[in-house]
Parts: structure tokens; C-alpha cells; sequence
């Protein structure tokens, strides 16, 4: 007889691994069917995020911060070194010995819960039955209550630019360079055209990015890109903005990208490119003709407020659906659907999803840009404070950016907060929680803030939004 499930999950990404923790937390009867296979060969659960994304980019951010501050301030701090060096074979030896320890967290975390996470493809048939090939053995087919799909997404790839995994690569291979590029091409000033461009330059590549759109950061507020591109430019990444790539040729030396701008056709020469220019729903085998199941014009499954498809049972979540492409927006969903399959009342509050960019200094924001409140007619007041003002970023000798807090001005209800400085990816979670909870200015404005801490910027960035900013001067 063939096996059967109350839920069975496709893809173990931060939206298939956490959705089928939680569903064997609710006392259900679980399976999680992953494929991914890393470049050592190995098979691991945790997806993009934690194999090729989210963590192994932040383990090369830290290695390259350590190593571009102790070239540039710790004589600041008063110490002396010698000359430091990078040695990139340990740097990444870290960064796998990160994502192993992780990865490995997720095949226990399933014993502990009882998932049974099934190494392999996995398709959905119709009437709910998944088709199961493990990688080596014979295909079967699972018989499920409730599918839950959360393949993720993959790097676009450009015509003009095919990837060949050396010299044009995309996100994953530009984790593992193996040696420091001389020089470095990124397509997309995107999030990761800014993270991956900011590691390889601080360990020593002359990095050029080039983007397609005028403004740089487009969907962040503008006060706050202003401020990343002056630092980003001092750091020396040479970002073309409304330049559109033509072509990149490979020859023996790297290759050479051909753009267009506003002053005509341009060519550059790099040691290696990566085209960072967005992700794409990845469905590819995911699906049998009669599943039932609905894709957009862009290739999403299609789904409703609650991540349903279609087909009664069957749920989509993550990348692979409508929303922002953030691994924190996959596990939510993750965990909403879980708990609607056990009959209990869960939602995702998709307006309160905060984006962060791992670069130094560090962007992040919740909520609405001022820009997006003008639009909206509503009438709003605005409130910031620097860092260069703030104690403890003195004593951090990080003082670039600062806090801004939009808020309407007829409710004083919080609308956007918005970060560029030190920690703001550890910041913004306060004003995560205020967003959630309407809170107002004046709750920011009445709540207590350590001191000396970051966060009193945006205790400050409140009290300016009525020109109340007690250690700076309110305009
Ligand atoms: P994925 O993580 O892509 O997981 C999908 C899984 O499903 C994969 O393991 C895949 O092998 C498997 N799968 C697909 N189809 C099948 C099938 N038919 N059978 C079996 N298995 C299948 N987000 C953040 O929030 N913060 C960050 O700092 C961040 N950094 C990033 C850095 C980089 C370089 C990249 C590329 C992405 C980053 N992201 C970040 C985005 C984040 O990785 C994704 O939003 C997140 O991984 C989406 O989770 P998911 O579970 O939907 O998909
Ligand atoms: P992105 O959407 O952030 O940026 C892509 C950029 O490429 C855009 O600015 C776009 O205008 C530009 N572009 C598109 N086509 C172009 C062309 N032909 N020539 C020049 N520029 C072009 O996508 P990115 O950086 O690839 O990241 C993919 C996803 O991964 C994002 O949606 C993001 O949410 C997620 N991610 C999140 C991170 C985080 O939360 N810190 C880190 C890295 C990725």
C-alpha cells in the first residue's frame, strides 16, 4: 500500500521547512520532499536561504567587514597591526562549516518533530497525490490530505548573458569564487548586486555595477538611497545608473559588457560578471499537466490571501508565489498555512514585512516610503535623526546614516520607518513591532530607550516628527 500523509510538503526552503515543523507541531502526520544538492555533491535541506542566499552571504559580509575594518580603522581605535591579510580558503571554509551546521539543524529539528524529510523530486499528480522519486531509487507515489508547495525561485538569466558557472555567474557561484576577482562586473544594483558587489570590493576587486533604472534603490525611500550611494561611492563601487546591458562577451581574459546609457553605447572589462538582476518562480517539474494547479503571466502559482491554489488542499508558499522574495515572508506563510490546515485562524499582515540590505551601512525599512505617503494624499509628518549624533554609534566609529520616521499627521499613526546605519537589519525590529501594533508616534516618543544604544536614534527620529529631538537640532 502506498504511503499517506495528512500534509506533504515539496521543497524544505525557509517556507517548506518551517511549514512542516509547525504542521508536526499541530500533531500532523508529515512529509517534506527536498532535491537540492550543493556543489560538494551532498543533498541539504534549508533551501536557497540557507545553502546559496541569506546565510552563506552574510557569513562573506562579516568575514569582509572584519577585514576592511581592520584595514581602515583600527588605527582609529589605536591598534597596530601589521599588514592584514585575507586568506580566502579559511573565509570560505567558514562560510560551508556555517551552512552545514544549519543545514544539519534542519534534518534534526525533523527527527525531533517527526517530519519525514524525503531526499528527492517531488511532483504533484492529481487529487492530491505526489509523485516521489528519491535520488536514487524508484519513483512512488504518496497519497496526501494536504500539499503544500514551496519550490522557491532561481536566478533570471539574461539572453545576453547566459551563465557559464565561471565567468558569467549568478548569486551562488559569486559565493564561492575561490580567489579574489581583479576586477568585477554586476548586472542588477539590486539587493544582491549591492551585498555580493560590497563583499568582493572590500577584499580588494574594483567592482563596477551597472542598473537599469535612473534611480538608484528605487522601492527604498529617497532620503535614505541618497545616503547608501554617497557611502557606497566612498567605498568605491562604481554604480551606473539607467544603463542597460547590450551585451557581455567572454574571451580568454573575462569578459566584455557592452551597455547603453544616456551618453551612448559604453564597453567595460572585467575578470568575471554576475547578472543579479531578480528571481523567477522555480516550478520546473513541479507539476503534472492535470494538477489542477494555476501559474501567472510571470510564472507564480497562483493563490488567495491565505496561500490557497485552486485545488482544495493544496497551498503555495514562499518564492514560488505573489509577495516579496524574503525567506522571513516564506516562513510566515509557512506557518499561516500549517495553522489554517489544523482549523485554527492565522494571516500574514503583508504590510508590515521589513526589507533589509546587508551592506555597511546597513539599509533597512518597514512600512511606507515618503514618497509612497505623498502619493497617497494623506497628509504626514517626518522625523530624523543621524547617527553622527548618537553615542553609542560614536563609540562603534560608525556614524554614517540615520533614522527617518513617517507618520500621518491627522491619527499620529506610524506609516514607514526607515534605517541606514549600523545594525539597522537589528534595528528595524523595533519598528517592525510598532508598525504591528499601529502604535503612534507618541508610543515611540514614551518608550524608554537604553542608553547608550542605537536604537535611541529612533527615539529621537520620533521626538523630531514634533520637533521634539532632544540632542540634535530640530528643523
Ligand atoms: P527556497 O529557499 O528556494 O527553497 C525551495 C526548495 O525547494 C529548494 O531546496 C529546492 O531544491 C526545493 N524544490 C523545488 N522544487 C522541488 C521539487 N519539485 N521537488 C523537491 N524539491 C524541490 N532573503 C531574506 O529574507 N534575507 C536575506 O538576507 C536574503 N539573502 C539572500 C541572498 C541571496 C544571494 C539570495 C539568492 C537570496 C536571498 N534571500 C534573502 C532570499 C531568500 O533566499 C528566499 O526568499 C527564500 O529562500 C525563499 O524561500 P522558499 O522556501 O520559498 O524557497
Ligand atoms: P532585485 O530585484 O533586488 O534587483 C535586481 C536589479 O536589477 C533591479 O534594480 C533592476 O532594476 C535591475 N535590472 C533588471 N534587469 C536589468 C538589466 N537588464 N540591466 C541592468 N539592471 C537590471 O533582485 P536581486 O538582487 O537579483 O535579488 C533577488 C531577490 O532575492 C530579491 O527579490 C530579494 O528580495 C532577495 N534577496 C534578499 C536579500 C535580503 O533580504 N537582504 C539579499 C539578497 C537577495
Amino acid at each position: 500500500m502506498s504511503k499517506s500523509y495528512d500534509v506533504v510538503v515539496i521543497g524544505a526552503g525557509p517556507a517548506g521547512y518551517i511549514a512542516a515543523i509547525r504542521a508536526a507541531q499541530l500533531g500532523m502526520n508529515v512529509a517534506c520532499i527536498d532535491e537540492w544538492k550543493n556543489t560538494d555533491g551532498k543533498n541539504a535541506f534549508g533551501g536557497t536561504c540557507l545553502n546559496a542566499g541569506c546565510i552563506p552571504s552574510k557569513a562573506l559580509l562579516e568575514s569582509s567587514e572584519l577585514y576592511y575594518r581592520a584595514q581602515h580603522e583600527f588605527k582609529k581605535h589605536g591598534i597596530t597591526t601589521g599588514d592584514v591579510e585575507m586568506d580566502i580558503a579559511a573565509m570560505q571554509k567558514r562560510r560551508v562549516s556555517i551552512v552545514r551546521q544549519l543545514t544539519g539543524g534542519i534534518a534534526g529539528l525533523f527527527k525531533a518533530n517527526k517530519v519525514d524529510g524525503l531526499v528527492g523530486h517531488g511532483k504533484l499528480l492529481a487529487g492530491k497525490q505526489v509523485e516521489f522519486t528519491p535520488v536514487d531509487g524508484e519513483s512512488e507515489v504518496i497519497a496526501a490530505t494536504n500539499v503544500i508547495l514551496a519550490s522557491g525561485s532561481a536566478p533570471i538569466e539574461l539572453g545576453v548573458a547566459p551563465f557559464d558557472s565561471e565567468k558569467i555567474v549568478d548569486s551562488w557561484d559569486a559565493l564561492e569564487f575561490d580567489a579574489v576577482p581583479a576586477t568585477l562586473g554586476v548586472i542588477g544594483a539590486g539587493v544582491i548586486g549591492l551585498e555580493l558587489g560590497s563583499v568582493w570590493a572590500r577584499l580588494g576587486a574594483k567592482v563596477t555595477i551597472i542598473e537599469a533604472m535612473d534611480d538608484f534603490l528605487f522601492m527604498a525611500d529617497r532620503d535614505v538611497a541618497n545616503v547608501a550611494a554617497k557611502d557606497f561611492k566612498k567605498q568605491g563601487l562604481d554604480i551606473k545608473l539607467g544603463a542597460k546591458m547590450t551585451s557581455a562577451k567572454t574571451g580568454k581574459n573575462g569578459v566584455t559588457v557592452e551597455y547603453v546609457d544616456q551618453s551612448g553605447t559604453q564597453s567595460f572589462d572585467v575578470e568575471k560578471l554576475i547578472v543579479a538582476v531578480g528571481r523567477r518562480p522555480f516550478t520546473d517539474g513541479l507539476l503534472a499537466e492535470d494538477s489542477g494547479i494555476q501559474l501567472d503571466e510571470r510564472g507564480f502559482i497562483v493563490v488567495d490571501d491565505e496561500c490557497r491554489t485552486r485545488v482544495k488542499g493544496v497551498y503555495a508558499i514562499g518564492d514560488s508565489v505573489r509577495g516579496p522574495m524574503l525567506a522571513h515572508k516564506a516562513s510566515e506563510e509557512g506557518v499561516m498555512v500549517a495553522d489554517l490546515i489544523a482549523g485554527e485562524l492565522a494571516e500574514v499582515n503583508y504590510n508590515v514585512i521589513p526589507s533589509v540590505i546587508y551592506t555597511a551601512p546597513e539599509i533597512a525599512w518597514v512600512g511606507k516610503t515618503e514618497e509612497e505617503v505623498k502619493a497617497s494624499g494623506r497628509p504626514y509628518k517626518t522625523g530624523s535623526f543621524p547617527f553622527a549624533a548618537n553615542g553609542r554609534a560614536k563609540a562603534l566609529e560608525q556614524t554614517s546614516g540615520m533614522v527617518k520616521v513617517i507618520s500621518a499627521s491627522d491619527d499620529d499613526e506610524i506609516l514607514g520607518i526607515h534605517i541606514v546605519g549600523p545594525m539597522a537589519g537589528e534595528l528595524i525590529s523595533e519598528a517592525v513591532l510598532a508598525l504591528e501594533f499601529s502604535a503612534s508616534t507618541e508610543d515611540l516618543q514614551r518608550t524608554i530607550h537604553a542608553h547608550p544604544s542605537l536604537a535611541e536614534a529612533i527615539h529621537e527620529a520620533a521626538l523630531a516628527a514634533d520637533k521634539r529631538a532632544l540632542n540634535y537640532m530640530n528643523r
